[in-house]
């Protein structure tokens, strides 16, 4: 590695990117919503710099759309669902599926431009969530060679970082910090990869060393040793293993960007599922609540503990190489020119 005038350069030759070069608002899966919040009349909420609708067409599948009606700019999650409709509160106008207006009252056809930009979306374990992007450009994801109808989970919890979506998952590309702020002491060095496209993945082998309780009850109820992969699809989409022996920690940490540059996480668990019918129901809530309290404890207390870190390319050092070919790697995911226009529309 050297250093030059605009930062450090990798042996690669890589040179960590301009802030310019990332995206705002990456073409990403996100988690707009419950499940439940989908049921019966619309929902509604600010997303980016951008407010989307979800309601359930008759054959009981969402649709998520832009909510800012393109008539006079009501709020089509306070309007009803009509059939396979949507319908704006102002003056009526009901919009279908594909966005396209399907009848404006008192007019004999809808204008052409009566339509709603509609985005991808999919519904799994309780949540529905969307691409922002007119196609996906990866699958909605999950852990690497694991079945979703494998695992149970519950509502999320959350917190706000106050920095932007590449600082939060850089994390998984800084080796320093492994050990001052996680307490986990590598064994072996890390290996990064790419399992496919859109996505980055670091994994290690690590000794928990932390003296905060969760650590403790960690080595004492399950194993001091820990491998961990943490794979970041889309540069905002964190899937997290942690195989200790036998016991195996699996969540998501999903980073929305906000318009004020900081990002939401949104943290969500997953537990086997127990075959039982007896007390499966009954084991899996327990776990996934234990699961849900000791992860969010884990990723809020360094969140709260490290102030607003920001990003500079010109004060990373050798020892950040790998954060740099992150940087590197998250700054060119949405140089696509289709995924760029959906930043904004
Ligand atoms: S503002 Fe939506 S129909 Fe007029
Ligand atoms: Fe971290």
């Amino acid at each position: 590695m050297s250093i030059s005038d605009s930062g450090v350069v990798t042996s690669e030759g890589l040179q960590s990117p301009d802030i310019s070069e990332f995206s705002e608002f990456p073409a990403s899966w996100y988690r707009l919503c419950s499940s439940d919040a989908v049921r019966g009349k619309p929902f509604a909420r600010d997303v980016f710099d951008r407010r989307l609708v979800a309601y359930r067409d008759q054959t009981g599948d969402v649709v998520v759309m832009d909510a800012i009606c393109s008539h006079l700019g009501a709020d089509l999650g306070l309007g009803n669902v009509v059939g396979d409709c949507i319908e704006c509160p102002f003056h009526g106008w009901k919009y279908g599926s594909d966005g396209r207006c399907r009848e404006v009252p008192c007019a004999t056809s809808p204008p052409d431009f009566a339509a709603q930009r509609v985005f991808p979306c999919e519904e799994r374990h309780g949540s529905v969530y969307f691409f922002n992007g007119p196609e996906p450009t990866f699958p909605l994801p999950f852990f690497l060679d694991e079945a979703p109808q494998d695992y149970c989970s519950i509502d999320p919890r959350g917190f706000t970082a106050p920095c932007s979506w590449y600082m939060v998952n850089a994390h998984a590309f800084d080796v320093q910090h492994f050990l001052s702020v996680h307490g986990r002491r590598l064994l072996e060095p890390l290996e990064v990869d790419t399992p496919a496209p859109f996505a980055r993945r670091s994994s290690y082998l690590a000794e928990v060393l932390g003296e905060n309780y969760y650590d403790r009850i960690l080595r004492w109820v399950i194993n001091d040793r820990v491998r961990i992969t943490l794979t970041i699809w889309g540069g905002t989409f964190a899937v997290v293993t942690g195989d200790f022996g036998k016991r195996k920690s699996r969540f998501f940490v999903i980073s929305e960007p906000l318009s004020d540059g900081h990002t939401r996480c949104e943290v969500l668990v997953f537990t086997p599922r127990i075959s039982s019918r007896i007390v499966g129901p009954v084991a899996e809530r327990l776990m996934l609540h234990i699961r849900r309290w000791l992860t969010t404890a884990y990723l809020r207390d360094e969140n709260s503990g490290l102030g607003s870190p920001s990003y500079n390319p010109l004060s990373l050092t050798e020892n950040d190489h790998e954060m740099v070919k992150y940087f590197q790697w998250a700054a060119k995911l949405n140089s696509n020119q289709d995924n760029q226009r959906c930043k904004r529309h």
